[in-house]
């Protein structure tokens, strides 16, 4: 038999029949009757499967018997219009190579259990299957998204490092990195652990944040964005937070809060229609069978103009409500910070549509944000989402030196670990802004899943770190 290349499924489904096909991939069913069996084939280039039409005879039977749901088989066939429906083209085999089988009663995708919770369990896995096919390859599109949207303006990728001496947002949720031996920590004459000893002279955390070092690049190359895992050591076991999850953060000298939200709406536009245009046979997917309001609801997000609003009006609308009877969990006052519930009332009851909520009180906001003439409030931005609340946390960065050595005084934090970081303000100092995605935030709105660790491939989360 001649050999020829093989060809992905999702081109064999684009292809007119009459050549000589080679596929490859795993087995997700099989069935048939005394003369013919039918296999499905994927090989995860799409969400749909290629048919695989094999004649049973003497020759064929000792291959269809070791072929099974989960096996990895290579198929060498003509393309054949399909008769039945489902699909237009299918290969009827001609020869089949097993390259692995899979036992039946052990394989551990079985119909029986497909719940999320169990398919956590493999996550190793369910890369195999339709739902997290469709998940992962949305994931990747949307990454390349993020880098042609940023490429396409002209900003930088900037890469910040992982490992770091400072806590960018200053919440102490830091997970640390030592070589220290934990058994016998070396002390000081006062008892304390002598850092000096570890690695790198000082001790050092897995970052939360890119920032810091992304204003950096700001203020020198004009506009940046980094692209991201971070680390939170939160122990907030929700539906919304990993302990490792990737971060976008753009920065951009000479942006105002106004130029950043603007960004920021533009941009999440743009990955929404993004993933509309180039990714529609797996949301369809995840819409038809888990979330029949999902492509609507993307859709809705683009056609939209994102509500603006001050903390401060969108406390007095919670406190309304509140008093209407409308039951929170945590109640509302202004200096709170918002919970999920509170910012999911304002864009699914009141708005209707996504907010960028503005000017937060200073208190619970992180220090590097400007400071408004009230003395009470920054310009901090939070965008919030339908289903998800934040998914876009950001400001625009206090430029004056004096104004943020004062704030990092206040917050008692070390202003010696932050001398390079204060530079920017001594030499030449800009008006800057920038913000973060959450990428896996990104993912649940755009993929309709509802825990955050089905839209990463091995989540990270407390008590957690299988696979
Ligand atoms: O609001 P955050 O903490 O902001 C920052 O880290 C800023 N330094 C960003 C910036 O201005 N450059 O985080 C930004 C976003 C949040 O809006 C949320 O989408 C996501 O990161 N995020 C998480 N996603 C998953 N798991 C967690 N534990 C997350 N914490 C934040
Ligand atoms: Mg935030």
């Amino acid at each position: 038999m001649k050999e020829i290349l093989r060809t992905k499924v999702k081109d064999l489904l684009a292809m007119q029949a009459g050549s000589d096909v080679l596929a490859k991939g795993w087995v997700r069913t099989k069935r048939g009757n005394k003369e013919i069996a039918f296999i499905a084939l994927n090989d995860g280039s799409t969400i749909k499967n290629i048919q695989i039409v094999v004649d049973k005879n003497a020759d064929t039977e000792p291959v269809l018997a070791q072929i099974g749901t989960g096996a990895c088989i290579g198929v060498q066939g003509k393309l054949v219009e399909s008769v039945g429906s489902g699909q237009a083209v299918e290969i009827k085999a001609e020869e089949i190579t097993v390259y692995g089988t899979c036992d039946p009663m052990r394989y551990p995708l079985q119909k029986k259990d497909t719940s999320f919770e169990y398919l956590r369990t493999v996550a190793h896995m369910r890369p195999r299957t339709n739902t997290f096919g469709a998940i992962l390859r949305l994931r990747s599109q949307m990454a390349f998204a993020i880098h042609e949207y940023f490429h396409s303006k002209g900003f930088v990728y900037l890469h910040t490092p992982l490992i770091t001496a400072s806590d960018a947002e200053g919440a102490g949720q830091m997970f640390q990195v030592t070589t220290l031996d934990l058994e016998n920590v070396p002390r000081d004459k006062k008892g304390r652990i002598d850092y000096g000893k570890d690695f790198f002279g000082k001790q050092t955390s897995l970052t939360v944040s890119g920032q810091l070092e992304g204003e950096l690049g700001a203020t020198a190359l004009g506009e940046i964005y980094t692209f991201g895992p971070t680390f939170r050591a939160e122990n907030s076991n929700t539906p919304r937070h990993l302990a490792e999850f990737w971060m976008v953060e753009p920065e951009m000298a000479f942006y105002d809060i106004k130029d950043n939200m603007d960004l920021a709406e533009d941009f999440i536009k743009h990955l929404v229609s993004y993933a509309l245009e180039h990714c529609m046979d797996d949301i369809q997917f995840l819409n038809d069978r888990y979330d029949p309001e999902l492509v609507e609801r993307l859709r809705s997000v683009i056609g939209t103009e994102f509500v603006r609003l001050e903390y401060t009006e969108g406390i007095r609308i919670l406190e309304e409500a509140a008093k209407n009877g409308v039951q929170f969990e945590y109640p509302v006052s202004w200096g709170i910070d918002l919970q999920s519930e509170h910012e999911r009332y304002l864009v699914e009851k009141h708005f209707g549509k996504p907010v960028i909520l503005t000017g937060y009180p200073k208190d619970i906001k992180a220090f590097y944000m400007k400071q408004n003439e009230d003395g009470k409030t920054v310009r901090a931005m939070d965008v919030l989402f339908p289903k998800i609340g934040e998914i876009i946390g950001g400001s625009e960065r206090e430029a004056d030196l004096a104004k943020l050595e004062h704030r990092i005084d206040e917050l008692h934090m070390s202003r010696r670990n932050l001398e390079w970081y204060i530079d920017t303000r001594r030499f030449g100092s800009c008006p800057h802004s920038g913000f973060g995605l959450g990428f896996e935030r990104l993912l649940l709105f755009i993929t309709g899943m509802q825990n955050i660790r089905d839209v990463i491939p091995f989540p990270r989360t407390p008590k957690n770190a299988e696979f």
